[in-house]
């Protein structure tokens, strides 16, 4: 079978390597990366640290508002597909690049897998909300992660072609993990001491696009009793700097700004964090995969279960109840395979196959 894998951004990256690796067993991928992410520590460090395969095509579409960025890849797009002609589209999560190829597929008549299929935040002011369901409603193959995302699009009325197979993220973290610990030096880098730092991420379009609301988190982080160790994504840095911000959170003693860490320097602050305080979906989970304890900076998350076991703390950013929060020790309950055996990437090549 012939498939064009569409990629464009950091998540979807260690995701797709993944299940690249399964897929070229059997299968013939054309894997294209339209260039949503362009920074070294943004595309190539994950291309180079899972050993991706280099792209067939990379579209170069870069940054720009949602309608210009989200066009300009259904037009580098088409012309992909049209020369390509593959059996099938293969799309990961919720981002621009993975609702430009959605949509571009299905005009065309080409049959959609999609990873990742089913989380829902119920909000439709969330931009990657709208491109999970717009593209979970067009696929052919969904890939549910949990089983409360397999329940989410049954409630939408899709119920064919739901295949419940875990996270394809749990199955990277089960490989890259040990490869971490034996490779990372980003403890001794940063003189951290385990379990004694929070690792913060923060990127959230709404945490970071709304001054008030960004001004919030970094009064509350500067406000925390504990070392800070926080690698920033652009996004949050052009709003920090737009702010007035940058120099008052950097000046802080206790935090550490940094450029966005590879994939395996992320994992390694992930497994020695006292606490993770983050708007990352993709953190959120990996803090579960490693047991630690998780603080979102967020009304609502596409990751539930996380909060049902006692994992994941959800933290509206416009409270100042962060501090508190870190302080009290979390209260786990138990630690149920919410997100597979680590054979998710290896059910998806199977399954796809099945529909040849
Ligand atoms: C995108 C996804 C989001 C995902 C995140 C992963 C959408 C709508 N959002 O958000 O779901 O969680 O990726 O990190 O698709 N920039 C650079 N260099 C880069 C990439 C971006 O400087 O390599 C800057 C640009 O100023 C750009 C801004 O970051 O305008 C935002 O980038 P964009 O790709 O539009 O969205 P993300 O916030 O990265
Ligand atoms: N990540 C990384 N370096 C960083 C921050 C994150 O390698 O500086 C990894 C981490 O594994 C995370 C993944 O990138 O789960 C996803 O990225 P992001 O948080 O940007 O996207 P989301 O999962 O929210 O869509």
């Amino acid at each position: 079978m012939k498939i064009v894998t569409v990629v464009g951004a950091r998540p979807q990256f260690i995701k797709a390597a993944m299940v690249s690796h399964e897929l070229r067993k059997t299968h013939h991928e054309v894997l294209v990366h339209t260039g949503q992410h362009y920074d070294c520590q943004m595309s190539q460090v994950f291309f180079d640290e899972l050993d991706i395969p280099e792209p067939n095509y990379n579209l170069g579409i870069g940054s720009d508002s949602h309608a210009r960025q989200t066009a300009r890849a259904m037009m580098a797009l088409e012309e992909v597909l049209l020369k390509e002609n593959p059996d099938m589209l293969l799309v990961y999560g919720d981002t621009n690049s993975t609702l430009a190829a959605a949509l571009t597929a299905s005009k065309m008549g080409i049959r959609i897998a999609h990873v990742e299929a089913g989380p829902r935040m119920f909000d439709m002011t969330v931009p990657e909300e709208v491109n999970r369901v717009v593209t979970d409603h067009l696929s052919t193959l969904l890939f549910a992660p949990t089983q409360t995302s397999a329940e989410n699009l049954a409630k939408e009325g899709i119920t064919g072609g739901v295949h419940l197979t875990g996270d394809v993220m749990y199955d990277a973290f089960l490989k890259y993990a040990p490869i971490a610990s034996g490779k990372s030096r980003i403890l001794e880098r940063l003189g951290l001491h385990q379990k004694g730092y929070a690792y913060v991420t923060v990127h959230r379009a709404r945490n970071t696009d709304d001054p008030i609301r960004l001004r919030a988190i970094v009064r509350a982080l500067i406000d925390l009793d504990t070392r800070l160790v926080l690698p920033v994504h652009p996004r949050t840095r052009k709003s920090l700097e737009a702010a007035g911000l940058c120099r008052e959170l950097a000046s802080a003693s206790h935090v550490t700004l940094s450029e966005p860490v590879g994939y395996l320097d992320s994992l390694m602050l992930t497994m020695e964090a006292r606490t993770i305080v983050t708007d990352s979906g993709g953190l959120q989970r990996e803090a579960y995969f490693a047991q630690v304890p998780c603080l979102t900076l967020d009304d609502a998350t596409p990751w539930p279960e996380t909060i049902a076991c006692g994992w994941n703390t959800l933290v509206p950013c416009m409270s100042n109840t962060l501090t508190e929060v870190v302080q009290v020790p979390r209260c786990c309950d138990g630690y149920p395979p919410l997100f597979g055996n680590g054979g998710a990437a290896q059910s998806i090549a199977r399954l796809i196959g099945s529909l040849a």
